[in-house]
């Protein structure tokens, strides 16, 4: 077989806005023995593609960058070790390479036609699962799985706070909590996202645009009391920032504050009294596993998982796309279709 040569992808040369971003025709990645070149037919955004174009992070990203860590596609070619996949076969990579780091960060991205991994991080995705529902699974939904039931524990009955719960790592950590038989409060910072969030479960939503989510879960269930009651069993926060403090105050003792980010800021003021007082748990989690994207495939599979796509885009959405998030205009996930042609619907 012939492969491709050359690929049209989305890039930046500098760190900036997102006028830094141009489409272009570029070199399909060079493939090992023991590597798989994909055809990307569906790839989506994070909340850390902002941060890594504005170079905010610190990360060294190799210039041209590619941006995008998640995708889904159909195996093109392999590597002369590779014996477990065959061209045609539907994969969904795990976006960590070892060595490299995580993809769309200190790897090129998949905002590209074509796109090569190692063997041993590709997925087979179920027929019944379509390349865009895939392409949501690893990096939000993942870290959304582990942080949730690996790291979290959350259990039947607990009341589970959400911040910024509109987000593709929040609509995830929404849906396994109901799953799980939690008590979900949701919180968004507009009005649209709040309808949504309540349409996918949540049993109470506080709109952090007009009100404070720490008056709105003492109005709901009171103020946490050192001899029991009052506030949420769980926080879940990756926005960090003022929201830090106000987190530990609405748990009840013994509750947990479960972390994966800190999109407005990682050095928040803390507040150690509630830590000791109230007997609070912080618990960090960071990835995933193949294992966590394998449930994640299975449970869309068995339709018990919906992923929640707002848009679907070309290549040359890429810019637009990363805009929407940066400006909180975002509910679930957006997606992008390499071989689209821009305009289509
Ligand atoms: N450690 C890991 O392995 C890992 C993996 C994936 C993600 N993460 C982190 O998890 C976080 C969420 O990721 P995501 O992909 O779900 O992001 P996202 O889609 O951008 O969602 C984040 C949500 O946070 C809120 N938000 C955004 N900017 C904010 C700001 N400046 N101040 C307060 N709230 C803000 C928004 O909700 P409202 O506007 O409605 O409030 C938004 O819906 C990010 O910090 C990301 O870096 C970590």
């Amino acid at each position: 077989m012939v492969l491709p040569e050359k690929m049209q992808a989305a890039m930046f040369a500098q760190h900036g806005s997102t006028e830094e971003i141009y489409l272009g025709e570029t070199e399909v990645p060079d493939m090992g023995a023991e590597d798989v070149l994909i055809k990307v037919q569906a790839a989506s955004l994070n909340g850390f593609d902002p941060m890594m174009l504005s170079g905010s992070t610190g990360l060294k990203t190799p210039m041209p960058m590619i941006p995008l860590g998640d995708c889904a596609g159909e195996v093109v070619a392999v590597g002369t070790a590779v014996t477990r996949w065959q061209p045609g076969q539907r994969v969904c990579p795990h976006p960590f390479v070892a060595g490299e780091g995580m993809t769309g960060e200190t790897r090129r991205g998949v905002a590209a036609q074509y796109a090569v991994f190692p063997a041993r991080n590709l997925l087979p995705i179920p027929d019944s699962v379509s390349f865009r529902q895939a392409a949501c699974l690893p990096i939000a939904y993942g870290t959304a799985h582990r942080m949730m039931l690996t790291r979290g524990k959350i259990k039947s009955g607990e009341r589970v706070l959400i911040l910024g719960a509109g987000g593709g790592v929040g609509v995830c950590a929404l849906e396994l909590a109901k799953a799980a038989g939690c008590a979900v409060i949701a919180t968004a910072s507009a009005p649209w996202k709040l309808d949504k969030l309540q349409s996918i479960g949540a049993d109470h939503v506080i709109n952090t645009g007009t009100d404070d989510f720490e008056d709105g879960i003492r109005r709901l269930y009171g103020k946490p009391r050192m001899t029991g009651g009052g506030g949420v069993d769980v926080v879940v926060n990756y926005i960090g920032g003022d929201t830090w403090v106000k987190s530990l105050r609405c748990l009840t003792p013994n509750g947990r504050l479960l972390t994966c980010g800190a999109t407005a800021g990682y050095n928040p003021v803390e507040d150690i009294r509630y830590l000791w007082t109230y007997e609070l748990n912080v618990i960090g989690a960071n990835g995933f596993t193949p294992a966590d994207i394998e449930a994640l495939l299975q449970m869309v599979d068995r339709g018990t998982l919906v992923p929640h796509i707002q848009q679907v885009g070309s290549l040359a959405d890429v810019g637009l796309f990363i805009n929407k998030l940066a400006d909180r205009d975002v509910f679930g996930k957006l997606v992008i279709e390499p071989w689209r042609t821009p305009g289509q619907d």
